[in-house]
């Protein structure tokens, strides 16, 4: 492999921010100064460019089947997209069934992800079913697998739910290996009776979606989760928090002491409730969860990204078509048309997590260009244990680094992205700084426009246990 020289960029990671010089040799970082000279080596002039490692999204779900509907990002155009947002890895979900062998879950998702990848990947293990075989498969995945953490549900009662006894027990099982628990915190039961309710006096539209998970819901099982977390001993990460009420309880154990960790989403940032006034059944895009918000809540969130009681930004990219279309109908939005409650959930997003916060958060004055580094690609490599191989920008890191414009200006589009979905939550929106290369272990995949990455090449990470918070 030839030397790559970056030279005379802007290096910003989560502490530093300084203009210099970047060999890369065999994919890794092999030096840094102020002025490098290496003849030989393929040069990138970088002047005028902000020099960023490259972003780790820890909340994906590429070919991710939803009762009868399925993301419409395989793990080729999803990665590719990614790469094109400067995401160099991503965290996606292994799912065990109901009878599963969850390292059996791990496998399939493996086989069916490494021939297609474009960047690299790993896996969050979500369980379903905890019984003692499974529970006794945990410290191997940790050790042998390099899969130290699992995702659990409370909400989606009948499908994905799992009771407290059982998030309790799998706290135990994995806590004295180093491993994490994520948790999607809603309180199912409560919400499934209110679901049931607007059915029955003909509520049916995408609005009633949001209008039946209220926020005091998010909040209640994020403290369940905390309390629990608390008794196992062992640290706690709740994905996609979306409330004010919620962020206010992870705010409150962390003022204990606490390991209680916490991610939001570009779209609770940028949107908020009143997307789902949209006419007709347009409000159906915008049914994620946990829904958008009120206003109120967006400026909850971005104080607790700003003061560090939320540490990650991730995109929960969860891609369901709007349209029908020759891929099947079943796949997309439309299965929900008479029946907010059969809407698929989930909204597109791995591409523009980078652009949106640079734009609406650095540009602002929400967040420093240090804590956008960091909540981007640092916070998440330390969280799930890929730093300091991913994460930064430092002698012997890999070389995934992205040459960031902060002066293009852009205009984010369905027509323009690189993901399979049709639509795009941020239709239109005029966006100021652009990801304009990409490389992925010193090999350069994305150059303006033009993709020149190659299926099949990411590498599958084998993380640490016990993250470094
Ligand atoms: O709406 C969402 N977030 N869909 C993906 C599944 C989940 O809950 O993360
Ligand atoms: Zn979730
Ligand atoms: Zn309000
Ligand atoms: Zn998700």
């Amino acid at each position: 492999m030839t030397d790559v020289l970056i030279t005379g960029g802007r290096i910003v990671t989560a502490v530093d921010d300084y203009v210099g010089d970047i060999l890369i040799r065999d994919g890794k970082i092999e030096a840094i100064a102020r002025k490098l000279e290496v003849p030989s080596a393929q040069k990138y002039q970088a002047s005028g460019l902000l020099v960023l490692p490259g972003g780790v999204d820890v909340h994906t779900h590429m070919e991710s089947r939803q009762g009868i509907a399925e993301t419409c990002d395989t793990y080729e155009s999803g990665t590719r997209s990614a790469a094109f947002g400067g995401t160099t890895t991503i965290i996606d979900y292994a799912q065990q069934s109901k009878g599963e062998s969850a390292i059996f879950a791990l496998d399939n998702r493996l086989a069916l992800a490494e021939p297609q990848v474009c960047v690299d990947y790993s896996f969050h293990l979500i369980l379903t079913d905890i019984n003692p075989e499974v529970l006794k498969e945990l410290p191997d995945l940790i050790n042998y697998d390099g899969v130290s953490s699992f995702k659990m549900f409370m909400a989606y009662p009948d499908i994905l739910m799992v009771d407290d006894a059982s998030i309790f027990k799998t706290m135990r099982a994995v806590g004295s290996h180093g491993g994490m628990v994520n948790l999607h915190a809603e309180n199912g039961s409560v919400i499934q009776v209110l679901i049931e309710e607007a059915l029955a006096q003909g509520n049916t539209s995408p609005k009633y979606h949001a209008l039946t998970r209220p926020t005091i819901m998010e909040a209640e099982a994020t403290h369940r989760a905390i309390r629990i977390a608390e008794l196992a001993e062992i640290p706690v990460y709740i994905v996609h928090l979306s409330a004010k009420e919620a962020l206010d309880v992870v705010v409150e154990a962390r003022d204990r002491g606490i390991y209680a960790f916490a991610e939001t989403c570009p779209h609770y940032l940028f949107l908020n409730i009143e997307e789902y006034d949209k006419p007709g059944f347009e409000a159906a895009k915008y049914v994620m969860t946990p829904p958008l918000r009120e206003h109120h809540c967006q400026q909850a969130l971005w104080r607790g990204l700003k003061f560090d009681d939320l540490q990650i930004v991730a995109t929960d990219h969860c891609p369901f078509c709007f349209k029908e279309n020759s891929s099947g109908w079943h796949r997309s939005k439309q299965v929900g048309k008479e029946d907010f409650s059969k809407i698929p959930n989930g909204a597109p997003g791995v591409e523009l997590r980078l652009t949106l916060l640079y734009d609406g958060g650095v540009r602002t004055g929400k967040i420093s260009l240090n804590r956008f580094v960091q909540l981007t690609a640092t916070a998440p490599a330390k969280m799930f244990g890929l730093f300091p191989k991913k994460g930064t920008i430092a002698v012997g890191s890999d070389a995934d680094i992205v040459l960031f414009d902060p002066n293009k200006e852009h205009i984010l589009s369905a027509e323009t992205h690189h993901s399979n979905v049709d639509y795009s939550l941020f239709e239109g929106r005029f966006i100021t700084g652009k990801v304009e290369k990409v490389f992925l272990r010193g090999e350069l995949i994305v150059d303006g426009d033009r993709w020149l990455g190659n299926k099949g090449k990411g590498q599958f990470q084998k993380r640490s246990a016990s993250g470094t918070f």
